[in-house]
């Protein structure tokens, strides 16, 4: 019988405790019938008396995580702790003594990705990363594996639910822009200091890790713009009164991240971008509201297929964890497992044309 794998979960948030749960509820039933158990080793946090008012046993809690990662009896390493360091180095540290790792970590992998992705085939530890684009959606794993007798064309979608939840409501109920951000922050779907999501950076970085997978490259976040030409970033300038023009005239006003491959001839060049734009009614993402996020593939030869589901929240990102949890115990490899080893790309700015009749004096680039 093969041995459990002892897993440690660096962040107890709004993701992690939902993971721990799931370990310590449901660890039984979380085993693959083909793979090893997985046995909860450890959860690290900053502060352990919040940790254990939240219901997490003491005698798991540590907050010395990088000791948990050196330790010899951990095989398996959850970070979620979010944010650029110490993550960066414990993940690098963990992959580097050979124990795979699971994030939902999109900064970490947008900004680092190809030095951990080199430390990974170097040792041979798995590093999978489903949950960091579109939650609990299947995206990431289903682009890299399922799609992979295609070629990939383009990706296009909506990666991030707060500025679709900010819109959607602006758009239903006639709102300002600052009044529905305010309502946002209360209700937990928008950060105190909202600038990641509201300007676009979020979703740029959401936008590289697809990138990755679909062309085979790492760009660089900072060279793919967070808005068209010169306007205000993501979706910081958009107006009530926009939303309401865009709806008279059939279109829906959305944060696009749109990566295609470029023109012929232009090297490895990837064009990439993150903007508001105006979409066709009859576009599938001018009617995803809320909080959900869909994310579109044109794949040749198979065609377009979207992904459409719950983008964020605990629960929905603890289910793709869990999932790359069951993956590594039934020893599966990284989510670009199959695929070449990533070069570096080249960004070429998006370039958003007005792709079909818009209406005159329009205000954002109107796609179909
Ligand atoms: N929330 C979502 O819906 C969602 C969706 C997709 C992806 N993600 C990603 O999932 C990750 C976790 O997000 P979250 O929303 O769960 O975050 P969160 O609620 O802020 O929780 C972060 C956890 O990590 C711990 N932590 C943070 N910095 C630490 C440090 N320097 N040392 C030790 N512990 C530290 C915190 O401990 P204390 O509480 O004790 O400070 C807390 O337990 C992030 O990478 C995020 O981008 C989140």
């Amino acid at each position: 019988m093969t041995a459990p794998l002892r897993v440690v979960v660096l962040g107890a948030g709004t993701v992690g405790r939902e993971v721990v749960r799931a370990l310590l509820e449901r660890g039984d039933a979380l085993r693959p019938a083909d793979g090893a158990a997985l046995e909860l080793a450890g959860v690290t946090v900053r502060d352990l008396a919040k940790a254990v008012a939240g219901g997490i046993p003491e005698a798991l809690l540590s907050d010395a995580p990088a000791h948990l990662v050196a330790d010899p009896d951990v095989d398996v390493v959850v970070e979620l702790m979010g944010g650029d360091e110490p993550a960066r180095t414990l993940i690098a540290a963990a992959l580097g003594a050979g124990k795979p790792v699971v994030t939902a970590n999109k900064h970490v992998l947008a900004h680092h990705g190809a030095e951990l992705e080199a430390i990974a085939r170097r040792t041979g530890a798995a590093l999978r990363f489903e949950a960091a684009v579109g939650g609990g959606i299947p995206v990431l794993t289903s682009l890299a594996a399922d799609l992979a007798s295609n070629e990939i064309e383009r990706v296009r979608g909506i990666v991030n639910g707060t500025t679709n939840y900010i819109l959607s409501a602006m758009a239903s109920e006639g709102r300002a822009y600052a009044d529905v951000l305010a309502d946002a922050q209360r209700a937990g779907y928008a950060e105190a200091d909202p600038s990641a999501d509201v300007e676009g950076l979020d979703a740029v970085n959401k936008l590289v890790i697809l990138a990755r997978l679909a062309f085979g490259a790492w760009l660089d976040p900072a060279e793919i713009p967070n808005r068209n030409g010169g306007d205000p970033p993501g979706i910081t300038g958009v107006t009530q009164a926009d939303l309401a023009a865009a709806g008279e005239s059939g279109l829906a006003i959305k944060l696009i991240a749109e990566a295609a491959r470029g023109e012929a001839g232009a090297g490895d060049t990837i064009q990439a971008g993150v903007s508001s734009v105006a979409l066709s009614q009859w576009s599938e993402l001018a009617w995803i509201g809320g909080v959900t996020n869909c994310i579109e593939f044109d794949a040749v030869p198979l065609g377009r297929v979207g992904f459409t589901g719950p983008g964020a929240g605990g629960p929905a990102t603890a289910s793709a964890v869990l999932g790359d949890l069951l993956a590594i115990a039934r020893g599966g490899g990284s989510t670009w497992a199959g695929l070449p080893e990533a070069g570096s790309g080249r960004v070429a700015t998006l370039a958003r044309k007005d792709s079909f009749d818009a209406p005159s004096g329009a205000r954002y680039p109107v796609l179909p």
